[in-house]
């Protein structure tokens, strides 16, 4: 592991560097900012309508425009300040923002009868900048209906093509615009040679160093959070959830003693979840850790409750109750960290509607309202989720916790389906311990992205020894997915579902049926509830 801080403090700021990613509603803009970030450059999503004097001010070593589903032609269609490409600084438009580009810089936009959709052929004409040391032909992702058409006045020049589109790529000739266009998506995997494209931009076209490691960031944010509390004390709700774990990680960097961590038990937790948070943070961490156990209030809140919804208002509304009871016993606390992460952030989600009031609202359990009355700190806001893993590595936050599938944060209460009882519980729970057991022992837990037991509101007749039985049923949950939006059923191998099962029908009392379930998000969801 990399030895943190150990090198004088870098005397840049990963920030220094930025080339911003302005959102025509594309699908894959975020997947744009997060190639950049790979490659070693800040990056951040703006609306579409940024001006070229808010852009000056944020000093952009580059701009990239994205992709849209719009038309250009369409009424209401985005479009963009036309300033902007004449900052001096470079300027990459892809697919609808190279469309719009090029019509600003007076080439011709033509609306193709047919959508091109798939993959195509790319022959490289020019090599020297964007596409330097990328193989010619080469495989490119395209999806679009409308394409420019004639460069005539614009200043352009081809610099690569595929059969069916001829200005497949394009550059400009004219010494005050730096511009380049791509019709294809250099930042989905379907375009091999992608990532290198993106390289190319930001280093041979935008001359950019790479300040953007985690290391760097790291440092920063330790001394901005030093700035920021002074010698005020700080709040951070922990969940046992990466995130949380992370931003403890690096405030206890930044401030040692000044902070304190709450630790929630609801009941509704996996089996030695709450040791786990013990060990990590106040032993390994050596954190004032202050652990409430409010099982009792939170199942007492959801006697006789079977609707999902309803049970996450009770567990939410319980959640901020204690948090804020606990919180007021820390005496001199101005400040609450909170985890939230940069997808929770981005201001566009919609395109070209991407207003500020467009945030999307997060609904993790974890997230607290404004009226505690604590100023916020949120150091993770401006990272995707595996960049946050990166940070915790550096900030040297234990595998355990790092690379642990997620846990709702109405936790068992929604695996339970029906009503929730001490009993219920307790059989989920030991359901649940032996499945992750099993996946663990089989080595697929890195594989997998969240595995886990339901318990039925179903009873089936079963024989054991010589009598019928009448109990459980427990469904097995095992999923792959890279954002949890969408996600397919693990093929887990029959021989680790069997031993799941035999172990689950023997080890817990009241089940006696295992079944897998084999459908993929959507239409089923990851949770059952
Ligand atoms: P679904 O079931 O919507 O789950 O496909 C997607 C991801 O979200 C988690 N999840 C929740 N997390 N509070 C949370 O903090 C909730 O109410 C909640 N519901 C679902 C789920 O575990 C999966 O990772």
């Amino acid at each position: 592991m990399t030895p943190p801080f150990s090198s004088p403090a870098p005397d840049h700021d990963p920030h220094d560097e930025i080339i911003p990613v302005l959102d025509f509603g594309g699908q894959t803009t975020q997947l744009i900012a997060r190639r950049l970030r790979e490659v070693g450059v800040f990056s951040t999503i703006l609306r579409p309508d940024t001006s070229a004097d808010e852009l000056r001010a944020m000093q952009p070593k580059g701009i990239v425009l994205s992709g849209g589903p719009a038309s250009i032609f369409e009424e209401g269609a985005p479009d963009m300040d036309p300033a902007l490409l004449r900052l001096g600084v470079p300027v990459l438009g892809i697919c609808y923002g190279m469309q719009l580009a090029s019509r600003h810089l007076g080439a011709a936009v033509t609306r193709a009868e047919h959508r091109e959709y798939g993959q195509a052929n790319l022959t490289i004409a020019d090599d020297s900048d964007l596409f330097h040391a990328v193989p010619s032909p080469t495989t490119v992702w395209m999806s679009h209906s409308d394409q420019v058409a004639a460069l005539s006045a614009a200043h352009l020049q081809p610099i690569a093509s595929t059969p069916t589109c001829p200005f497949a790529a394009v550059r400009s000739t004219d010494p005050q615009v730096t511009f380049f266009g791509v019709q294809f998506h250099p930042e989905v995997t379907h375009t091999p040679y992608g990532t290198d494209l993106i390289r190319n931009f930001a280093y041979a076209v935008c001359k950019c160093s790479g300040t953007w490691r985690m290391t760097e960031f790291a440092e920063t944010q330790i001394n901005r959070i030093r700035r920021v509390v002074g010698a005020d004390r700080v709040i951070c709700g922990l969940s046992g959830g990466v995130d949380s774990a992370v931003v403890t990680a690096l405030l206890k960097r930044a401030i040692g003693d000044q902070l304190t961590c709450v630790f929630v038990d609801n009941g509704l937790l996996r089996r030695h979840e709450r040791q786990l948070v013990e060990t990590t943070f106040k032993d390994h961490f050596n954190i004032d850790l202050r652990v409430l156990d409010a099982s009792k209030a939170f199942l007492k809140d959801l006697v006789g409750v079977t609707d999902p919804q309803e049970k996450r208002r009770r567990i939410g509304h319980r959640f901020v109750e204690e948090f804020k009871a606990a919180a007021e016993e820390i005496k001199g606390a101005r400040f609450l960290a909170q985890g939230t992460l940069y997808p929770d952030v981005i201001e566009s989600g919609h395109g070209h509607s991407g207003e500020a009031a467009n945030i999307k609202l997060h609904h993790n359990v974890g997230g607290l309202p404004e009226e505690l009355g604590f100023e916020l700190i949120e150091p993770l806001r401006e990272l995707f989720k595996d960049e946050v893993r990166k940070l915790g590595e550096v900030l040297g936050v234990p595998d355990s916790i790092l690379w642990r599938h997620p846990f709702p944060g109405p936790g068992l209460a929604v695996r339970i389906l029906g009503e929730i009882t001490p009993e219920r519980l307790e059989i989920v729970r030991s359901c649940d311990e032996i499945v992750l057991e099993e996946i663990i022992s089989a080595d697929l837990y890195r594989s997998t992205s969240q595995v886990f037991a339901v318990l039925l509101p179903v009873q089936s007749v079963g024989v054991m020894g010589d009598g019928r039985t009448y109990e459980n049923v427990v469904a097995v949950r095992a999923v792959e997915t890279r954002d949890f939006m969408s996600a397919d059923w693990a093929r887990i191998p029959f021989d680790v579902l069997a031993r799941m099962s035999n172990r689950i029908i023997n080890e817990v009392r009241g089940v006696n049926r295992v079944v897998y379930d084999i459908s993929s998000k959507p239409p089923a969801t990851i949770e059952w509830e």
